[in-house]
C-alpha cells in the first residue's frame, strides 16, 4: 500500500479523505495546524491508524521533518484557509497558508522526491460565470476574492513546480461540497442550524447564485482515482452537474426539516460574490473514469441528517 502524507487531514474534506485511506489500508500521515477549522473529533473514526503531527505547513523545517521521517509516496494537499467570507475581512492568512504553505510543501517535494502531489484547488479559480456555459480546465484563471486570488496562486505555483522541477504535480479543482463535519460557518450547516433553533436564515441578496454541489464522500473519490489514474501536469475539474441557486439549496434543507420558509431572511450581498459556477468535467469522466455517484437530494437528506444527529458538535463550534 502506499505512503500517503496527507495535509489539513483534520478539516472537512481532508477529514473524510483520511477516514477513506485508512478504511483502504494505506500508510497516512496527517499534518495539519489544527487552526479553529480543523478538529481531531472528524478523525476518531480512524484513531490510532494514522501517523499525526500538528504542524503549519508554512513552517518550512518542520514540513522537512515530517518528509524525511515519512518519507511519503504521494502527498494530498487539503490544507488551506478556505472561507470566502473571512478572506474578505482579512486576506493575510489565506496568502501565508494557501500559497507560502503550498510553497513549502512543492519545495519539500522537489528536495525529497515524491511520485504524485495532488494539489487541492477549486473552480473559485475561474472566476464567475455571468450567465451560461461552463468552465473547462483550459479556462484561464480570473479569480475574485481573496481566498480565490490566494488559491489560484497554489495552483499556479503547482504547475510552474511541474514544468520546471518536474514535480509530479496534479491539480484537482472541484466544486463546492457538503456533507458531514463540515464548520458551521458555510451555508449548509448554518441553515440546518438556525432551521432547527427557530431563528432567521440569512440569505445573500436574493439568492440566485448558482453553485455545484459536490457530495464530500463523491470529491474524496475522485482524489482516489485521479492520484492512482491521473498524469502529472495534468488538471481536472471534478463537479457533480447538479447546479443549485443558492435559494434553493436553502429551501430543500427547510422542507426536509419540516420548516417554514417564512424563517428566511434575505441579507446585504457578500462583496464581489461570484454570480455562477459550472465545471466542464468531460476530461475527468473520459480518462479516470469517474463521475459523481451521489445525487443532490439523497446527499443533502444524509446531510441534514447527519447535523441533526450530531447538534452537539455543531453547538460547541458555534
Ligand atoms: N469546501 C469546499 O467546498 C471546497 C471546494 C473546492 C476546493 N476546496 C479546497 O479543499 C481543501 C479543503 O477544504 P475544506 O472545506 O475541507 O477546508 P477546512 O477549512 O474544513 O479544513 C482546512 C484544514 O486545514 C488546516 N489548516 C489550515 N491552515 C493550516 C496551516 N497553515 N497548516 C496546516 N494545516 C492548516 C485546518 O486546521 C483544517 O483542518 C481546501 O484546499 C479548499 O480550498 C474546498
Amino acid at each position: 500500500m502506499e505512503k500517503l502524507l496527507v495535509t489539513g487531514g483534520a478539516g472537512f474534506i481532508g477529514s473524510e479523505f483520511v477516514r477513506q485511506a485508512v478504511k483502504q489500508g494505506h500508510t497516512v500521515t496527517v499534518i495539519d495546524k489544527l487552526s479553529y477549522a480543523g478538529d481531531m473529533e472528524r478523525l476518531k473514526e480512524a484513531e490510532h491508524n494514522f501517523i499525526f503531527h500538528k504542524v503549519d505547513v508554512t513552517d518550512r523545517e518542520a514540513v522537512q521533518h515530517v518528509f524525511e521521517s515519512g518519507k511519503p509516496d504521494i502527498i494530498i494537499h487539503w490544507a488551506a484557509e478556505s472561507h470566502v467570507d473571512r478572506s474578505i475581512v482579512d486576506p493575510s492568512p489565506f496568502l501565508d497558508t494557501n500559497i507560502k504553505g503550498t510553497l513549502v510543501l512543492l519545495e519539500a517535494a522537489r528536495h525529497y522526491g515524491i511520485r504524485r502531489f495532488i494539489n487541492i484547488s477549486t473552480d473559485e479559480v475561474y472566476g464567475e460565470l455571468k450567465g451560461e456555459g461552463q468552465f473547462h480546465e483550459t479556462t484561464p484563471l480570473n479569480p475574485s476574492s481573496p481566498y480565490s486570488v490566494s488559491k489560484a496562486s497554489a495552483d499556479m505555483l503547482g504547475r510552474a513546480y511541474h514544468r520546471t522541477y518536474e514535480v509530479p504535480v496534479i491539480t484537482v479543482r472541484p466544486s463546492n461540497n457538503y456533507g458531514p463535519w463540515q464548520y458551521p460557518e458555510k451555508l449548509v450547516p448554518v441553515v440546518i442550524w438556525k432551521a432547527l433553533h427557530n431563528e432567521r436564515v440569512p440569505v445573500y441578496a436574493k439568492g440566485e447564485n448558482v453553485r455545484e454541489w459536490l457530495f464530500v464522500a463523491d470529491c474524496v473519490n475522485a482524489v482516489f482515482e485521479i492520484a492512482t489514474n491521473g498524469n502529472p501536469g495534468e488538471i481536472y475539474n471534478v463537479g457533480s452537474g447538479e447546479e443549485k441557486r443558492n435559494i434553493d439549496v436553502v429551501k430543500t434543507i427547510l422542507q426536509i426539516l419540516g420548516k417554514s420558509e417564512d424563517q428566511i431572511e434575505f441579507v446585504k450581498d457578500r462583496l464581489g460574490h461570484d454570480f455562477r459556477y459550472s465545471l466542464n468535467c468531460h476530461k475527468v469522466r473520459e480518462e479516470i473514469g469517474w463521475k459523481a455517484k451521489v445525487l443532490f437530494a439523497e446527499g443533502m437528506e444524509k446531510t441534514v441528517k447527519w447535523y441533526v444527529d450530531h447538534m452537539d458538535w455543531v453547538k460547541r463550534k458555534i
